[in-house]
């Protein structure tokens, strides 16, 4: 290759599990309201796995609808990153068990942990291992069941989060260098240790042996996201060279409709040009952007050569951006 070695958009898939909540049906577990939900968050239902249906099902059958949109099979792909909080096990790798349920014996397999900035994260690292040469095809999933991790009984949370996959192919390919070139333009991640109190699961291997719970500030999670997801995007702005105008597709981490609004303010960005799953899937964690970025390039929106933007940002604090030119 003479140019610049790119990460190129191959294909792209996602799942979504058979159960379906409603916000009416959460209400008469909890004490709280469809309006209050729709209200506050812009959730209107989510998701929910079934019993026996695991993190890697999910992973697996978005990886699957790649391969089939790329018209690819799984002996062209060398690596698998799979970003999850929810692995089906401590241990092996639930990218391990992806590997073995699409029939791949090659490569490598593991997975990536930064809670709701996993996608952008899983991105970032399969991009350079693309990039360095290290492999020439990965596939990159974002996979979760929250709904094993909340607190049914904390409105506060479990009114939030939903389960489901999502992944695209990333094919080595050649650029020039500039904005123009397609593929995943740059990825930008960041964390911050101590704001582990304001958005943790209390269990774990280590410390009490059991999967433990999700606990969250909200109030205090919010105001930091819409702060940090500002910096991560103008940080890919910036190294593209690339102002908001040009942006044609808005693909955020789909947490709270209000962060969403409020980030497609700063960047004077018509609704039309964001996509939005939050009132149908909820918070699917790592899983939203691919299922989002899935949905939009499933039904025609993204096409070939389109400017995507993608910000996210979760427990950890993890927070991170990226550009990609379809
Ligand atoms: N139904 C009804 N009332 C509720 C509910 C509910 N489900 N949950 C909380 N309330 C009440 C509260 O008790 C509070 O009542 P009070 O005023 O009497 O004390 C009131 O509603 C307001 O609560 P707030 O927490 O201040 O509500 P807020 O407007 O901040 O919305 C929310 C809460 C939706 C959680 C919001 O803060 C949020 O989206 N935060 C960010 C979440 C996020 O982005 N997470 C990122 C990633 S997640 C990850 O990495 C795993």
């Amino acid at each position: 290759m003479s140019g610049v070695r790119r990460s190129r958009i191959a294909g792209c898939g996602s799942y979504l599990p058979a159960r379906c909540l409603t916000n009416a049906e959460l209400a008469k577990k909890v004490d709280t309201s469809d309006e209050w939900i729709v209200a506050r968050t812009g959730i209107r239902e989510r998701h929910i796995a079934a019993d026996g249906e695991f993190t890697s099902d999910l992973a697996t059958k978005a990886a699957q609808e790649a391969l089939a949109d790329g018209e690819m099979a799984i002996e062209d792909v060398d690596l698998i990153v799979l970003a999850t909080a929810t692995p089906d096990q401590t241990f092996p790798a639930t990218a391990a068990q992806v590997q073995k349920k699409l029939g791949m014996h090659h490569g490598a397999a593991f997975d990536v942990q930064a809670v709701c900035t996993g996608f952008v994260y899983a991105l970032s690292v399969a991009d350079n291992f693309v990039k360095a040469g290290q492999a020439d095809c990965a596939l990159v999933i974002g996979a979760e069941t929250f709904s094993r991790i909340l607190d049914w009984e904390d409105r506060g949370t479990c009114v939030l989060f939903g389960d489901g996959a999502g992944a695209v192919i990333l094919r080595a390919g050649e650029g020039d260098g500039t904005n123009k070139d397609r593929g995943v333009l740059s990825t930008h991640i960041h964390s911050d240790g101590r704001y582990h109190d304001m958005l943790y699961v209390d269990g774990g291997p280590s410390t009490t042996g059991l999967a433990g719970h999700l606990r969250m500030e909200g109030r205090e999670v919010f105001k930091h996201a819409v702060i940090n997801l500002a910096e991560a995007v103008d940080e890919a702005l910036e190294e593209n060279n690339v102002t908001p105008e040009e942006i044609d597709w808005f693909v955020p981490h789909q947490a709270n409709k209000r962060i969403i609004d409020a980030m497609a303010r700063k960047l004077s960005l018509d609704e039309s040009r964001v996509v939005n799953t939050i009132d149908r899937h909820a918070n699917t964690s790592a899983a939203s952007i691919p299922l989002a970025l899935a949905e939009a390039a499933g039904d025609g929106r993204i096409k070939a050569g389109d400017l995507v933007l993608i910000e996210a940002m979760g427990g950890g604090f993890t927070w991170g951006s990226g550009l990609i030119r379809w």
